[in-house]
C-alpha cells in the first residue's frame, strides 16, 4: 500500500470519518496531543483537515512492539495509524475516536520537545520568532484556512461577474500611492520599487477585457505600528472600464455584501465571532466635507489633538470613532484633491475633490480604497506634474488616455484587514502565514 498518493482508498482524510462508522482506516498526520493514563495512550492526530482522537489499548494492538512504540512517541511525530472508527460523544472531535489496531508506519519521531519551544505565555515575538510551528496549532490553522476561503468566495464573485484575473509585475518604475511609503531597489543598474499598489497596470487591461482583477501582495514602508498595518499584504485589487462613481460604488457594496453574507454561514465565523452580524444594503455614505463636521461636532479631534480643519488627514483613531459612532459600514466620499493622488478623478461639481470613496467598516475603519481615474490625457498629464512627478515613467499610463480612453474605475481591498474585521482578530499579524511588519522580515 502506497502512503504518499491521495489516490490510495485506504487513506482517509480525518474531515471524512464520519463516513466510515465501524470501519477499520488508515489515517495519516502529526501527533498534534499525546498522553498516557494507564494501559491506554490518548493521541490527537491532524492531518490538514482535521484532528481526531485515537486510543491505544495495549490488547487491541497488533503487537505489543507496535504497543511500546507508542508509548516512546511525542508531539510532532509524523506517522500512518490504522483503526477502528467509533462513535462516541465525549470524544473532542466529531464525537469519534479511532481505536487504534497497529502502526502502519512511523515517518520521522520528533528529536526536540515543542513544548519547549512555545508555551501558553509566550510573548508575541517568540510566537513570530516560532510561526513556522505556531502555524500547526487550531487557531492559528482555522485562521489560514479560512483566509483560502475567503480568497475562494472573491475569485467566485469576480468569476461569476466576467472579470478576467490578470497578474501585473510587482517590480516597477512607477509609484502609485506617494514616495513616502516606498520601497526602493536596484534593479540591475536601474532604481526600480516594490509596487504598493497594481491598479495602474490593471487599468491597462480594461481595454483587453473590459473588466479585471488581481490579488498580489502590495509593499508599503509604513513607519506606523498599527494593529492594522503590515510592510507586505495581499492586495485585491480591480478597475472596470464604462465605469463611473455611482457604478463604482454599487459594484463595491454588491461585493462586500455577497462575499461576506456567504463567509458569514461558515463555520470558522462562527466559531471565532460568533457575533457576527450579515450585512444590509445600501452602506451609509458620507462626504468627507460632512465627514468633518461630524467629527467636530463629535469633538473627537485630529492626529494633533486640535479639531478637524477642511483638508486635514482623518488618522486610523478618528476614522474608526467616526465609524464606530454610524454603527455600519460607511463610503467616505470625495475627498479634497490635495489629499488624493493625481489619477483620481476630479468631481464634475466641485474641482476641489475628487470622485473617491473609502470603505470603512465598524471596529476596523478602511478596508478599500476606490476611486473613478482621470481618463483625459491633458488633465492627469498637469496632475502628475503638479504632484512633482517626472511624467516620463508614465508614458505607458498616459497612452491609455490617448487610445480609446473611457470613464473607468477602480478599488483595492487589504485582504487581511478584511479577513482581520470579519473573524474580530486583535492584530493583523494574525491573518498572515509570516507577518511582515516594522521590524519583521523573519522567518
Ligand atoms: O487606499 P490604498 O492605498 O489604495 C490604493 O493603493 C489604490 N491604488 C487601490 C486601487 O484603487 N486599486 O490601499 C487600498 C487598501 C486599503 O484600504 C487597505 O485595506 C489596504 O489596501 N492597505 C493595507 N493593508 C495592510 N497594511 C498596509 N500597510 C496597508 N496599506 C493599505
Amino acid at each position: 500500500m502506497t502512503l504518499y498518493y491521495k489516490q490510495t482508498p485506504k487513506i482517509v482524510k480525518i474531515k471524512n470519518l464520519p463516513q466510515h462508522i465501524n470501519e477499520e482506516v488508515v489515517i495519516r498526520g502529526w501527533i498534534h496531543h499525546i498522553r498516557h493514563q494507564g494501559k491506554l495512550i490518548f493521541i490527537i492526530i491532524r492531518d490538514g483537515s482535521g484532528f481526531v482522537q485515537c486510543v491505544a489499548k495495549k490488547g487491541n494492538l497488533k503487537s505489543e512492539e507496535s504497543f511500546s512504540q507508542l508509548t516512546k512517541l511525542s508531539r510532532e511525530a509524523a506517522l500512518a495509524l490504522k483503526g477502528i472508527v467509533k462513535k462516541d460523544p465525549r470524544a473532542p472531535y466529531m464525537g469519534i475516536e479511532i481505536q487504534i489496531t497497529d502502526i502502519v508506519k512511523l515517518f520521522h519521531p520528533s528529536s526536540g520537545t515543542i513544548e519547549l519551544e512555545i508555551q501558553p505565555d509566550s510573548g508575541p515575538d517568540v510566537l513570530l520568532n516560532k510561526r513556522h510551528l505556531v502555524i500547526r496549532g487550531e487557531r492559528t490553522s482555522k485562521i489560514l484556512f479560512f483566509r483560502a476561503e475567503a480568497l475562494k468566495t472573491f475569485r467566485r464573485f469576480f468569476e461569476n461577474d466576467s472579470f478576467v484575473e490578470v497578474t501585473p509585475p510587482t517590480i516597477v518604475q512607477t509609484q502609485v500611492e506617494g514616495g513616502s511609503t516606498l520601497f526602493k531597489l536596484k534593479y540591475f543598474n536601474e532604481d526600480a520599487y516594490l509596487t504598493q499598489s497594481s491598479q495602474l497596470y490593471l487599468e491597462t487591461a480594461i481595454f483587453a477585457f473590459e473588466k479585471v482583477y488581481c490579488i498580489l501582495p502590495s509593499y508599503r514602508a509604513e513607519k506606523s505600528r498599527t494593529r492594522r498595518h503590515l510592510t507586505e499584504y495581499t492586495h485585491l485589487e480591480a478597475e472596470m472600464a464604462f465605469f463611473d462613481f455611482d457604478d463604482l460604488l454599487i459594484l463595491l457594496e454588491e461585493l462586500i455584501t455577497t462575499v461576506t453574507n456567504t463567509l458569514a454561514e461558515h463555520p470558522i465565523v462562527k466559531e471565532l465571532n460568533p457575533d457576527f452580524q450579515k450585512l444590509e444594503k445600501p452602506f451609509r455614505r458620507i462626504s468627507y466635507s460632512d465627514a468633518i463636521d461630524l467629527l467636530n461636532k463629535l469633538e473627537i479631534p485630529n492626529e494633533h489633538g486640535k479639531p478637524f480643519e477642511w483638508g486635514d488627514d482623518i488618522t486610523e483613531k478618528p476614522e474608526r470613532m467616526l465609524v464606530d459612532h454610524i454603527g455600519r459600514p460607511t463610503f467616505l466620499t470625495h475627498f479634497p484633491k490635495s489629499m488624493k493622488p493625481f489619477y483620481m478623478k476630479i468631481n464634475d461639481e466641485n474641482p476641489e475633490v475628487t470622485n473617491s470613496a473609502d470603505l470603512l467598516l465598524p471596529h476596523l475603519g478602511e478596508v478599500i480604497g476606490s476611486s473613478q481615474r482621470e481618463d483625459d490625457y491633458n488633465t492627469l498629464l498637469k496632475r502628475i506634474r503638479e504632484e512633482g512627478l517626472n511624467p516620463e515613467p508614465y508614458y505607458w499610463y498616459l497612452d491609455l488616455r490617448k487610445y480609446g480612453s473611457v470613464p473607468h474605475a477602480g478599488f483595492g481591498l487589504g485582504v487581511e484587514r478584511y479577513i482581520q474585521w470579519i473573524l474580530n482578530l486583535d492584530h493583523i499579524r494574525e491573518t498572515c502565514l509570516y507577518p511582515r511588519l516594522i521590524n519583521r522580515a523573519t522567518p
